[in-house]
């Protein structure tokens, strides 16, 4: 079994967190200690003659487990022949042929690839009439209970703490039912509809009585999406608006994490207050930055009283006295800040983020979708191109299907009218778009896109990539469309990360030879796009090590649209006036497919215009609550040491 980190018998860890946590370095890691756990229980349970009964989860999280059950199964010979599985939920109404089933989920995923038999997988059924739902609840529940109770249970965990489909408010002996989804559930589920109309109101879940009397949970979370939550279930009250917090009641249940999920734990977060810890320069910047931003001082005016009452006494006794150690870290700070993302020319370098030298630099901006350079980095984009330096910028892939039908359908239109009144006879190119024009006239909810579509959607992302290049002064000719071919399924789904891919990537980087390489760095993001093109970007570089020139390329790590970095991991903050963050908004609004509401909006409504500026003044509001210079806006990069 995994090992927790609360020792039961001494209570370690007992002061902050309530449940049994493991922390892995990534979700893959993560998954395969669950996989083996599951096909340890298998094994012992096959030798004993008996069933073993398993609850399963669908969604993003389970996806590395499965697939590594498969590998167990076709590589290690592993059988599911006594396995008896019980599905948490299913959408309702809902045909178990629909791609968005989690019929048709376990099915792809797990069940048509090992030996289980079919008779023994059940999921709810969510073809039932409205009626029928509450007797055939009764009978999943009492299915499972005549066969002994479920032995080993797998949850995911919703934004709001759902487990299961038990939203907040959910009671701890809730029977299994139909039940509401919350809005933040739905939301989380559009990505895979196409759009929040179209995602289901309502789903049957298995109740959380069921769940809490599994003799094993084991409840598995990545990414920093999941890390408030996360916190709240382990060491937050029970409470029934965490449905997960029950877990904490639960005497053989365990979260797994991977780091960025468990980022938030306070043994993580401020692990000075859980045990005796090495002040490192990084740990040291991390806890004095907290201590001032909690207690609401700038750094400079925080006092020995303030470390003494905040549990960092031994760092005081460790480099006190406050002065000295606040000093040190308000330096550090402010050295990060600079105007010259580029290096500035014929200055003293030593305590500046880049080298002054080359003055003139080629600088690689890697954007994973078209619009990232300028939501991301848009006032360090525009100064790069202003400071004199040679911007490139790469588009890791096409981002089409980012862009909504009524979009494509307005560009099909548009070429096929001036086509006719202009008598354009290209023949070729005539059949193309009326065949898009006619799909799309015919399209069925959620069917994927047809060729010619995706690249009508390839090619208005490209033109708006294009126009925000022409903004900021980038000629054509500096304008690389990479269309990583890992992207180009059609689906939300996307392909491995792949050698090709990789090539691409090094065929660039070694054509320019760049001094800065700047790449979204959403290293935490277990499955998205942004994390494949920054493997992309990783690999191709650790390949291209032993070039003469990769001795003068450092790379810059920015972050997507939804997150800042920390601002004790900062290495760059590029500042702007209140005229520049106005620049960088019309440069963002080059991007027109991409506003008045998205495809994929998320569950924040605000526009990326508006998440970019508000992200900004936050940065930059941090800076001054510090005791740093006061900017209307700042974008922040870590540098990454490959
Ligand atoms: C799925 C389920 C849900 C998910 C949860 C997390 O069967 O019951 O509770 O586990 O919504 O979803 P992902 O893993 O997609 O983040």
């Amino acid at each position: 079994m995994l090992k927790s980190n609360i020792d039961r018998s001494t209570g370690f860890e007992r002061r902050f967190e309530n449940a049994g946590s493991v922390v892995y370095e990534n979700a893959e890691q993560a998954s395969k200690a669950v996989a083996k756990e599951i096909a340890d229980l298998i094994k012992v349970k096959q030798a004993q003659k008996q069933p073993c009964i398993l609850g399963l989860a669908t969604g993003s999280t389970p996806k590395g487990l499965y697939a590594e059950l498969v590998r167990l199964h076709k590589e290690e010979g592993l059988s599911f022949k006594n396995v008896v599985s019980f599905n948490l939920d299913e959408y309702y109404p809902m045909e178990p042929d629909s791609i968005h089933s989690y019929v048709r989920f376990m099915k792809e995923l797990l069940f048509d690839q090992v030996d289980i038999l079919p008779e023994n997988c059940h999921i709810p059924d969510g073809t039932l009439s409205k009626e029928a739902i509450a007797s055939y609840c009764d009978q999943y529940e009492s299915k499972i209970k005549a066969i002994g109770g479920i032995d080993l249970q797998i949850l995911g965990i919703g934004g709001n703490g759902h487990i299961g489909f038990n939203e907040s408010g959910s009671l701890k002996n809730s029977k299994t039912r139909l039940v509401a989804l919350d809005h933040i559930t739905r939301v989380a589920a559009s990505g895979d509809f196409g759009g929040l109309d179209r995602t289901p109101r309502t789903a049957i879940t298995l109740g959380v009585k069921r769940i809490m009397e599994a003799k094993r949970v084991i409840l598995m979370a990545w990414g920093e999406r999941k890390a408030d939550i996360i916190k709240s279930s382990v060491e937050g009250e029970v409470t029934n608006q965490v449905p997960a917090s029950y877990l904490q009641e639960h005497n053989n249940a365990t979260f797994v994490l991977d780091q960025a999920a468990a980022s938030r734990l306070t043994r993580i977060e401020t692990p000075w207050l859980v045990e005796k810890v090495t002040w490192t320069d990084k740990l040291t910047r991390k806890a004095v930055l907290g201590l001032a931003l909690k207690i609401d001082k700038p750094i400079l005016m925080l006092t020995d009283a303030d470390y003494i009452e905040n549990g960092m006494s031994d760092l005081l006794a460790d480099s006190g006295p406050a002065y000295d150690i606040n000093i040190k870290i308000f330096n550090s700070l402010q050295h990060t800040i600079t105007g010259w993302p580029g290096g500035k020319p014929n200055a003293d370098d030593s305590n500046r983020p880049e080298r002054a030298e080359p003055a003139k630099k080629r600088v690689l901006i890697f954007s994973p979708h078209p619009d990232d350079d300028i939501i991301s980095m848009g006032g360090t984009f525009k100064r790069l191109q202003e400071q004199g330096h040679e911007v490139h910028v790469g588009y890791q892939t096409s981002g089409n299907i980012a862009v909504a039908d009524d979009e494509a359908l307005r560009f099909a239109h548009f070429v096929c009218d001036y086509n006719e009144k202009f008598g354009i006879e290209n023949k070729k190119a005539n059949t193309i778009y009326k065949k898009a024009l006619k799909f799309l006239q015919n399209k069925k909810d959620s069917e994927i896109d047809s060729p010619e579509v995706r690249h009508i959607k390839g090619l208005i992302r490209k033109g708006e990539a294009r126009a925000t290049c022409h903004f900021v002064g980038v000629p054509d000719s500096q304008i690389h469309y990479m269309e990583l071919p890992f992207y180009e399924t059609g689906t939300i789904e996307k392909k491995p990360i792949g050698e090709e891919d990789i090539q691409i990537t090094m065929d660039l980087i070694e054509k320019i030879k760049p001094h800065q390489i700047y790449a979204a760095g959403d290293l935490a993001d277990p499955h998205g796009t942004h994390k494949v093109c920054l493997d992309a970007v990783f690999e191709a570089m650790k390949r291209l090590k032993p070039k003469e020139f990769m001795d003068d390329c450092w790379l810059w790590l920015y972050r997507g649209a939804w997150q800042e970095w920390g601002v004790e991991d900062i290495e760059m903050a590029v500042p702007m006036g209140p005229d520049q963050v106005l620049e960088k908004r019309k440069g963002i609004f080059k991007h027109q497919s991409q506003k008045d509401g998205v495809v994929f909006q998320g569950s924040d409504s605000r526009e990326f215009w508006q998440r970019a500026e508000d992200r900004n003044k936050e940065t930059a509001d941090l800076y001054d609550q510090l005791g740093m210079a006061r900017y209307a806006a700042m974008e922040a990069f870590v540098r990454y040491r490959y």
